[in-house]
Formats: C-alpha cells, structure tokens, sequence
C-alpha cells in the first residue's frame, strides 16, 4: 500500500522518480507526488487522482531539474484522496519533504504537541507530523539522518518514511518499521523503493533492511544504521528478473499478461525442487527433517487469495502427511489465542511477503515457540525474513492487483510442502505421492492447454455483463476455487458473487437462485473420488430445476453434466487434489472479461491496493 521512491545520483531526479511511480502504481491509485531538491531549494507537486494527473500537473507547470527527489502513489488511509492530503508533506518553511507508507498511531498526540509550538498543519493526514518533527529536530541535530533517528524514536505504528532537506544536497534519508524498502544500489547512484520494480530498469543490486533501521543515500554510497545510531545489519543481493518481467509485453493489462505467463510461473516454481528419481528436494526448507517428523499439527494463515490456497492446502496436507491442518484468515488467528507449541508448523503465505495481518500472525505464532514456513513470492520482503523457513514461488513479478499467477503458484508450493511432508513422514501414500509429484512436473502443459481455449469464456462473460449476481459453487478443493471465482469477480467487475460449498446450497443459499442466475459450478474429476462428482452433478439438477443458468467447469470426458450444463467449460483430467490448478484459469479470464465489458480498470480495481501492509 502506498509506493514510495527516492533517488539520488546523476541522472535527472524526477524521470526516475516518475519511471519508478509507474512501476508502483499497482499499491495505491488515489494520489500521487514528487519533490525534488534543485537550485538550492526544493520543489514539490502533488496531485488527487492516478499518476497522469500528476504527470499533466508537471507538463503544465515543470518543477526546475535536480538530481535528488522522492515520490509517492497513495492508498489513502487518514484523509480523503485530495492534493491537500498527498504527499509529500513539507514542514512551514518548505524546507523539508516526507513520502510515508503505512500508520502512524500517535500522530494525534503528535499533532497537538506541533501545534501548541505553533506549526501549522494542513492536511488531514497523520503523514505530516513526520515532516515537522523533521525539519524541527533537523535544526537542533544538524543531520538528517539523524534527525531521522530522533524522529522515528518518538513514532508508533508501521511506516517506511523518505525525506530529503532542501538543507542537505543530494542525500536522501528513509526509515523503517513494520513496513516495506529496499535499497537499489548502482553506478553513483542509488534508489529507493517500496519494491524492486521501481529501479529494475537502472540496477539489479539490492539491499534488504532489517526492521527499525535508519538508512542514508548518497551517489557515494549506502548508510545504514538502527534507530539510535548503531551500524545495521543488512542483506545485499542481485533481483534475478529484468525490467521486462515488470512492463506488460504487448498486452492491454498486467492481469492478461500475468494470466498467460501462468504455466511458465507453475513450471519454474517446480524447478530444481524434484531430483531425477522423482523425490522432492526441498533443501531450502531449513527445518530439520526430524522436527519435521515431529510436527503434530499445521496451521495455515493467509489473506485474501492466498488464503485461498491455502484452504486447498489442508486439503493436499491432511491428505498425504495424516497431521491435522487448520487453516486460519491471518487477521482472525493474530487477535486469537490459538492452542500451539514447538511441534506445531504455522505455514504462512503472501505473494507479496509484506501483508501487515499474515506478518502480526507469524510473530505471534513464533512468539508462542512454533517454527513458521513462509510461502512467499517476494526476495528481500518481511514475512521469508521473519520466518524460520520460506519456500519461494516463481511466479516473477506480479502487477495487476489481482492476483493471478502467484495463487497458482502458491499452490504449487502448498503441494510441494503437503508431498514433501509425506515423502519425510513416510506416510501410508508413498506410492501415490510419487505418482503425483510426476504428474504435478507436468501441470504446466496443462494450464497451458487451458489457456488456449479460452474464448468461449470470453465470450460468454461479455454477455453476462449487464448481470447483477453471479453465484459459484464446489466441493472439496473445488469449493475454495469457487470463492476465488467469486473473490476475483467481486474485486474486478465489482458484481456480487459469492462462493459456497455445494453441499450448503440447501441450508440457505438455495433461496438466492432465481430465472437466469448465473451459477459456475467447478466439478471434480469422476475418476478417483467419483462420490463427489455425482453429488455435485445432483446439485446442478437442482439449481438448474429452479430457473439458474448453469455454467459448469467439468473434466474432458466428463458426459454425465452435458445435458444439465447451459454452457460447459472443458479442462484437463487431473489428479482430484491438483484441479484447482487447471479449474482456477477459466474464473480469472472469466471475471476479467467482465470487467472489461464492464468498463472497470482491469489491474486497478476501485478501492483496492496491492500489498496491504496496514491492518
Ligand atoms: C486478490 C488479492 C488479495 C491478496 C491478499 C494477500 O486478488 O490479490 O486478496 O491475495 O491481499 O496478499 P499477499 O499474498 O501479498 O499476502
């Protein structure tokens, strides 16, 4: 939430400010702003609406060129999204400029104090606090880093925070806690970003900060300390993908491009992690096979999407390694007191690695002695660094806000953990989790094959677009897939949809059927477990006798549900556990097609941010 960039070096500071926005824009859409030090002062402009507001705002009125400058893309939290309320904030004199992500809890207390001094404050945020603490404690401590220390001594809450001085020439300071930046570290240059994708175009060369530290950026070099002055420990590596991954490659959306870029995120997350005699090695996973042999309980946390994967998690978990799997919404399990111990494993999944909710859950999983496993897609971001293990998705870098390739992915990861689990344990399906782990390097064919017939979808969610509802149903790991179908139409086409376990439909949701609803109704394979394809086939028997127009998402070869099926959605046959690889694809070009007959913003759907990093 909120993109924040900085720079300092020789090339003019506000095309790479603005280059890196662009690449950001996915965390926040509401506002945007840069300032940047020129002519021995400092110049700022800021703008209510997307980045081209603000580029227009710039092309009308120029900012003179510096060499130094910071930016910002808001998701608005205190204060609606007006100019007053983007950022940056500067202090009265104009001399001090600050870009925030995240929550400052005590600003009102802060806010009373400045102005009983007599600082006059103008906006509704509780971001401007932070540039007159600044330019105040700037003046006593006479250095920005410094002052900078001061300053988030006296902070509560979650914030990344970037400032420049129109006092000190080509530095810029950043700090923080609970919240994302990274550093980019080039040729007499250096960055700094929410996310990589901001400087990938300018250098490869990364730095991880830990938590609660202060760093300073000059063409020189880096500076890092903690937040009372100590040298700070901190992690340098190479981003192993290239701008192009972040730019969207002949297609109209991020999400089209994600979409498609799906068998190859599946093929490469598989990649390495299955030896030549068919065994997981999953080296990576730094918990002793014995703890693991010792691990009587699973817990999943996760938001949103990811929660979704892991609701199929359980399913593959309970399945193959016989320990009890709860699976828990991130923001729910952190204000519980949930029962666990040193032999309990908390798996907790974030593409982004930066969820506020799923980071509070693993501390207070660790704080009660379980190991955590993070599945994550992000290098360099908090959840993998906090945790004692991460087994990282390929999935590259993922725009659109809704999320796409990365659930994929997340759920190869679940599997390989779930079929790892089972290979070390020794459980009672060795046989069959050599046969999956064999058809699973093969899935990506699969979601390839899927891709290629997706017009039909196509066309039938453009002529669903004057619908108002639209109802999705499963079974087993068919009904997680049915609330993501339901989850990724709601936050693109901004229908009501909702997802319900098959076999619910007549405790309650029945009643909602109605002439012409459309219901999508995912059905498991008829091989294997064949006890729910019939009961689900019964169940489009009954939505169908009561006026629904079915939509069914069935197996090749799957002849029961042709005469009940208004429209069909063939996939490949796959193993049951591993179908809502294949059965999720046809729903997310579903729901954004709908969107785009709809008129709605494909990769910047209203409301929503990527990467929730306040509660
Ligand atoms: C939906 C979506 C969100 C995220 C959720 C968790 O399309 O993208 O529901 O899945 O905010 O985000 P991460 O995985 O970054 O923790």
């Amino acid at each position: 939430m909120c993109g924040i960039v900085g720079y300092v070096g020789g090339q003019n500071a506000l095309d790479v400010v603005i280059a890196g926005l662009k690449r950001l824009e996915y965390r926040g859409y509401d506002s945007a702003g840069v300032a940047v030090l020129a002519d021995g002062g400092l110049a700022s402009a800021k703008k209510a609406g997307k980045l081209a507001n603000l580029e227009k705002e710039l092309a009308e009125r120029p900012l003179p060129s510096g060499t130094t400058g910071i930016g910002h893309t808001r998701w608005a939290t205190h204060g609606g999204p007006t100019d007053a309320n983007a950022h940056p904030h500067l202090d009265n004199a104009g001399r001090v400029a600050v870009v925030h992500n995240g929550i400052i809890e005590n600003f009102a207390a802060l806010r009373a104090e400045l102005a009983e001094r007599g600082h006059a404050l103008t906006s509704e945020t509780d971001t401007e606090v932070v540039a007159h603490l600044l330019a105040e404690t700037y003046s006593s401590a006479g250095d920005l880093a410094e002052a900078m220390r001061q300053v988030c001594r006296r902070l509560e809450g979650a914030f990344t925070l970037v400032a420049v001085s129109a006092d000190a020439p080509d530095v810029v300071v950043a700090a923080r806690r609970n919240s994302p930046l990274v550093v980019g570290v080039g040729d007499g240059e250096a960055f700094l970003a929410s996310d990589v994708a901001a400087f990938i175009a300018y250098t490869r060369e990364a730095i991880e900060l830990g938590q609660d530290q202060v760093v300073e950026l000059r063409r020189e070099g880096v500076t890092v300390t903690d937040f009372h002055g100590a040298p700070g420990t901190f992690r340098e590596y190479h981003v192993d993908w290239d701008a192009s991954a972040a730019e969207k490659g002949g297609y109209d959306y991020f999400m089209l491009k994600e979409i498609a870029e799906q068998p190859k995120a599946v093929a490469d997350t598989l990649l390495g992690r299955i030896d030549g005699s068919g065994r997981l090695t999953l080296d990576e996973v730094r918990i002793e096979q014995s703890a693991l042999r010792e691990i009587d309980k699973i817990v999943i946390v996760a938001c949103g999407t990811a929660f979704h994967a892991g609701m199929i998690a359980k399913y593959a978990i309970e399945h193959w390694t016989r320990v009890p799997c709860e699976v828990e919404l991130a923001s729910e399990f952190r204000y519980r007191d949930p029962i666990l111990d040193q032999r309990s494993l908390v798996v907790a999944i974030s593409q982004s690695g930066e969820t506020m909710d799923t980071l509070m859950a693993l501390r207070h999983a660790r704080e009660q002695g379980s190991k955590v496993l993070a599945i994550c897609n992000t290098n360099g971001s908090t959840i993998p660094r906090e945790s004692d293990a991460v087994l990282y998705t390929h999935a590259g870098p993922e725009v659109a806000v809704a999320s796409t390739k990365a659930f994929l992915t997340q759920l190869v990861a679940c599997y390989l953990v779930a079929l790892y689990l089972g290979q070390v344990r020794g459980t009672k399906w060795g046989d069959e989790i050599y046969t999956v782990i064999r058809e699973l390097s093969d899935i990506s064919k699969q979601v390839d094959q899927v891709l290629e017939t997706m017009e039909p979808v196509r066309e039938l969610a453009r002529s669903l677009k004057d619908k108002d509802t639209v109802l999705f149903l499963g079974r087993h790991v068919g009904y997680p897939v049915a609330l993501e179908g339901a989850l990724k139409l709601k936050e693109l086409a901004y229908m009501h949809a909702e997802g319900f376990a098959a076999g619910e439909l007549k405790h309650g949701p029945i009643a909602l059927i109605e002439e012409d609803l459309p219901v999508v109704v995912v059905v498991p394979s008829p091989r294997g477990r064949s006890v729910l394809h019939d009961k689900i086939v019964s169940n489009i028997q009954e939505i169908r006798a009561r006026g629904a127009r079915t939509i069914v998402i069935a197996e090749e070869g799957d002849e029961a549900v042709v005469p009940y099926a208004d429209h069909l959605i063939r996939i490949p046959a796959t193993p049951t556990l591993l179908q809502p690889l294949v059965a999720t694809v046809p729903l997310q070009v579903f729901a954004c097609e709908l969107a785009t007959a709809r008129g709605n913003e494909v990769d910047q759907p209203r409301n929503l941010a990527k990467s929730v990093t306040v509660e």
